[in-house]
């Protein structure tokens, strides 16, 4: 009978086959995929494994010190932290279009893993939380029509690159990974983390990204996960964030009239990510959501809830 512990003990096996007495380098975004990888990987080959946090500034509020501080802590497994914040903001400058950001980020983000590369004296293997709906989705939208969105996971990676990856999640799905966290001894909070796009903020910062546009974003973006958290909601919705719209509209505050950036919510129910409902909030939350926003966020004069659907909308908006 399948089981997940014995899954994990195939997939330890698996990894251990695959690597050998090599080098391998896992990068953590802080979602439960990168980390479930990491820790199994870790498990299989130790010290053969180096993990690292890239800050790429594309985080939400608070993620960085997070992520460092659970391996610190709890998992105590070493951590290479690298501030490439103001590499991010420079590759993306001046970009609007949405596979155009992706494409930057992961060329960006495959530098950075090959200079990490070298600094440990050489690694042969780059180790990627890549699951099964993110392999079907670039396999299946990949015809003459291209790709629909590029997850970086999987398609976005530039074709030059000298690491061969390990993908021990290949096969599964989101609420597997959670199973195989738990079997692995992972903590909850790690384990019932919402997903988290590769590509991070930028992809919810609509048009050109720019640091006062991101730290706005991330502003509302904490809003609504604190209000979604104390509404006790966190772990009933797939997904639930701020997006910063392309958008300013006339506004009113006191006696003068302002002309400010719009925040669209974005709340999902899902099971897979492949399809989504958007979410039935309760008004109260979505009044407080609101109004916090536009009383606590500088420059944003107005909220709207997007109440599309997986298909036809995506759940991103880039
Ligand atoms: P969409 O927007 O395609 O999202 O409905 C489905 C799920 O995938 C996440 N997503 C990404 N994850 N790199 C990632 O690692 C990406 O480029 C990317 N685009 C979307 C999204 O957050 C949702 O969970």
């Amino acid at each position: 009978q399948w089981t997940m512990s014995s899954y994990r003990e195939t997939a330890v096996a698996a990894v251990r086959r695959q690597v050998g007495k090599r080098k391998v380098i896992a990068a953590l975004s802080g979602g439960v995929d990168s980390a479930v990888t990491a820790v199994l990987i870790h498990r299989a080959i130790a010290d053969q494994l180096t993990c690292i946090f890239v800050d790429n500034g594309l985080l939400r509020a608070g993620e960085a010190e997070k992520v460092a501080a659970v391996f610190a802590n709890y998992l105590k497994i070493p951590l290479r932290v690298v501030d490439a914040r103001s590499r991010f903001l420079q590759a993306l400058a001046g970009v609007t279009d949405p596979e155009q950001k992706r494409k930057r980020i992961g060329g960006l983000f495959i530098e950075i893993f090959e200079e990490e590369a070298q600094a440990i004296g050489g690694a042969d293997f780059l180790a990627q939380g890549t699951l099964y709906p993110d392999v079907i989705e670039s396999i299946s939208f990949k015809g003459p029509s291209a790709t629909i969105k590029s997850h970086h996971n999987v398609g976005g990676l530039p074709e030059r690159m000298r690491l061969q990856l390990v993908e021990p999640l290949r096969e599964l799905f989101k609420d597997e990974v959670r199973e195989l966290g738990r079997e692995l001894g992972m903590p909850e909070d790690i384990i019932r983390r919402q997903p988290f796009p590769g590509p991070g903020l930028a992809i919810r910062c609509l048009g050109e990204v720019s640091g006062p546009r991101l730290e706005i974003l991330r502003r509302a973006d904490r809003i609504v996960m604190d209000e979604i958290r104390e509404a006790d909601l966190y772990d009933h919705i797939w997904q639930a964030f701020a997006v910063l719209l392309p958008v300013r509209s006339v506004g009113v505050m006191g006696d003068s009239r302002t002309y400010d950036e719009t925040i669209a919510l974005r709340a999902v129910e899902s099971a897979d990510g492949m399809t989504a409902d958007w979410a039935h909030l309760p008004y109260d939350l979505l009044e407080r959501i609101s109004s916090r926003i536009t009383n606590e966020v500088q420059g944003v004069n107005r909220v709207v809830y997007d109440i599309s659907s997986k298909p036809p909308a995506t759940i991103e908006w880039e």
